[in-house]
């Protein structure tokens, strides 16, 4: 059986189209994350981010995980914006959104749980969140840790309710043997990002994963390349998260990447390709690649 091919990019943060923030968003958080995408909006360009959708078509993959971050300050207008650009970078079947806390800066004015994004997020009558996706030996199981937080804060919470139906959920798809593929915009591994970036019931998804197990972790939100792995009921669980899909790269912050995740079900083995943008072409180029050895459920 050849590989599952699955691409995995996050933290697109698109521009946000002209007259993305109201008057009325001035006096909320929206105005923090304003003023921060002054210096931000300069780390991510539209161009990288179309270099590396290109570079993702050519890879062909079999699905494409995206890990979240589209907008910055979850207006309306971005959502649309934001569901345009979706429809360029595959079909809804194909490509799976896990919303990240910049989707969700507010509770109030937001669009009503992601709406304008559905397709992308579960499969059509299929309950969210957890969402569920079955693709031949793959199941994606799609999290969202995004929440409105205080002013200040980028942290990310389940919840009990979407971690309650997560147990179930990773139950039944490991007894059916399918590769379990975690989508989760929060790092659930301690040491990646700060305190109040983090995933607030890591705890807890923690317990669980080390019960029911998982094969493989994808988030977003650091910014950075990440590798590191949860215990899990047969063996360690690998933990990876990619830089922005859009950043050119300055200071402590790496240049836009993606992986190619080859996933082996029979050897529960993955081989990772990193690609990457080049500062001298601007094209993408392959940064390395590595064997992980699953869990031998
Ligand atoms: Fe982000
Ligand atoms: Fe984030």
């Amino acid at each position: 059986m050849p590989p599952f091919r699955l691409a995995h990019l996050s933290d697109p943060h698109l521009p946000p189209p002209p007259g993305a923030l109201r008057a009325a968003d001035f006096a909320s958080k929206r105005l923090l994350s304003a003023i921060a995408w002054r210096r931000k909006g300069r780390e991510h360009q539209p161009q990288v981010l179309k270099a590396l959708s290109a570079d993702i078509g050519a890879y062909a993959p079999d699905h494409i995980a995206l890990t979240g971050d589209l907008t910055n300050f979850a207006t309306k207008a971005e959502f649309a914006a934001a569901r345009a650009w979706l429809q360029t970078l595959g079909p809804a079947s194909g490509v799976t959104v896990s919303p990240g806390n910049h989707d969700a800066l507010v509770g109030r004015n937001a669009p009503d749980a992601f709406a304008p994004w559905r397709e992308w997020l579960e499969d059509p009558g299929q309950p969210a969140f957890p969402a569920v996706r079955e693709r031949g030996p793959v199941a994606l199981v799609n999290l969202c840790s995004a929440t409105p937080t205080a002013p200040g804060l980028a942290s990310g919470r389940l919840g009990r309710e979407q971690l309650g139906r997560l147990e179930a959920i990773l139950e039944r798809l490991g007894r059916e043997g399918l590769f379990r593929v975690i989508m989760i915009h929060h790092p659930p591994t301690p040491g990646i990002v700060s305190k109040r970036k983090a995933l607030e019931d890591a705890p807890a998804l923690s317990a669980l994963l080390k019960t029911h197990g998982a094969e493989l972790v994808l988030h977003g939100h650091a910014h950075e390349a990440a590798v590191s792995t949860m215990p899990g009921p047969a063996g360690a669980i690998p933990v990876l998260g990619v830089p922005s899909a859009s950043a050119v790269g300055h200071g402590r912050h790496p240049g836009a990447r993606w992986h190619g995740i080859e996933i082996d079900p029979t050897q529960r083995r993955i081989r990772v390709i990193a690609r990457g943008l080049s500062a001298q072409t601007g094209a993408f180029e392959p940064l390395g690649s590595y064997v992980l050895d699953g869990p031998q459920g």
